[in-house]
């Protein structure tokens, strides 16, 4: 595991200069989920297989850049998931992204998943690995310092909803106002790296990416976002349900799946799946 940590610090030194230097105009090609890629979602995953190609313990990786899966070393131990740069459309208003990485044994199946770790691009780099422990480090010149170890408190005070409003169910508008109305803050840039570490780094709180009406299966992706967070969150103490089970226990049946997803510290989670279960029995 040490030989991907360092790695995923060495991608994370060159996406850095990518992106303080490289041009973010639109490419020509479309990523598998139908968006247009820009030159900078290229030059990220390039340089992440790049990386992963010399490192004798990956088997196989997938990217969210990518259609399928690609076979590196067919004696290593290690599956790993990444998103080269999630949010890279908030680049161009200079907003932070970051980088997710879900690390499996012998398959990209979330009971296998034994590490996860994502690099969030802001004022500073940081990068939150989780494997018994969740910890943060931090990029001092050409290297990745750890700060501290991240435990999520009970109940926290931040609210992050996603989606369209106009497209969310009635008991989800619901849910969400509830905990405004109990005092909650509302804190949500788009980029689900910086708003997930926002909560991770604040205590706790609700990320929420609910099925809506225009996205019935929600829009995150259970490989490359959904999964790597679900199993940070709860490393840290903290829950992740998609409104009705818990995230590490769902399928995958494609790589491209996507899945609803809540992330939060135990408290809103529950109350998240009381909501969902009242709602599904009407
Ligand atoms: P992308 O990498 O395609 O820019 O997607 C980012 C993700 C995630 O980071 C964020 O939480 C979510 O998309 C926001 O999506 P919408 O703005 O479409 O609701």
């Amino acid at each position: 595991m040490t030989d991907i940590f360092s790695a995923i610090q060495r991608t994370a030194i060159r996406i850095k200069d990518a992106i303080d230097t490289k041009d973010i105009g639109y490419s020509q090609q479309e990523n598998s989920s139908g968006e247009t890629q820009l030159q900078l979602d290229i030059k990220c995953d390039m340089i992440i297989q790049e990386e992963f190609s010399g490192v004798a313990s990956i088997n196989t990786v997938a990217s969210e850049e990518k259609e399928k899966e690609i076979v590196l070393n067919s004696s290593g131990k290690y599956f790993i998931a990444y998103d080269p740069l999630d949010g890279s459309s908030l680049v161009d208003v200079n907003l932070s992204v970051g980088s997710i990485f879900g690390i499996y044994e012998k398959s990209f199946e979330a009971k296998n998943m034994v590490a996860s770790c994502y690099v969030v691009f802001g004022p500073r780099v940081e990068m939150v690995f989780a494997h018994n422990k969740t910890k943060l480090h931090l990029l001092q010149g050409e290297n990745f310092e750890f700060v501290k170890e991240i435990r999520l408190g009970e109940k926290g005070k931040l609210n992050a909803p996603g989606g369209t409003q106009q497209n969310w169910e009635p008991y989800h508008k619901e849910l969400v106002d509830s905990f405004f109305a109990e005092g909650y803050r509302l804190r949500y840039s788009g980029g689900m790296v910086p708003d997930l570490h926002q909560i991770l780094l604040k205590g706790g709180g609700l990320f929420s990416y609910p099925s809506t009406s225009d996205r019935p299966k929600g829009k995150l992706r259970r490989l490359f976002e959904v999964f790597p967070f679900a199993f940070i969150f709860k490393t840290a103490g903290g829950d992740a349900t998609d409104g009705e089970r818990d995230l590490m226990e769902l399928g995958c049946a494609h790589i491209h799946d996507t899945s609803p997803c809540f992330f939060g510290s135990k408290h809103e989670i529950q109350r998240v799946k009381e909501v969902y279960a009242n709602n599904k029995q009407r």
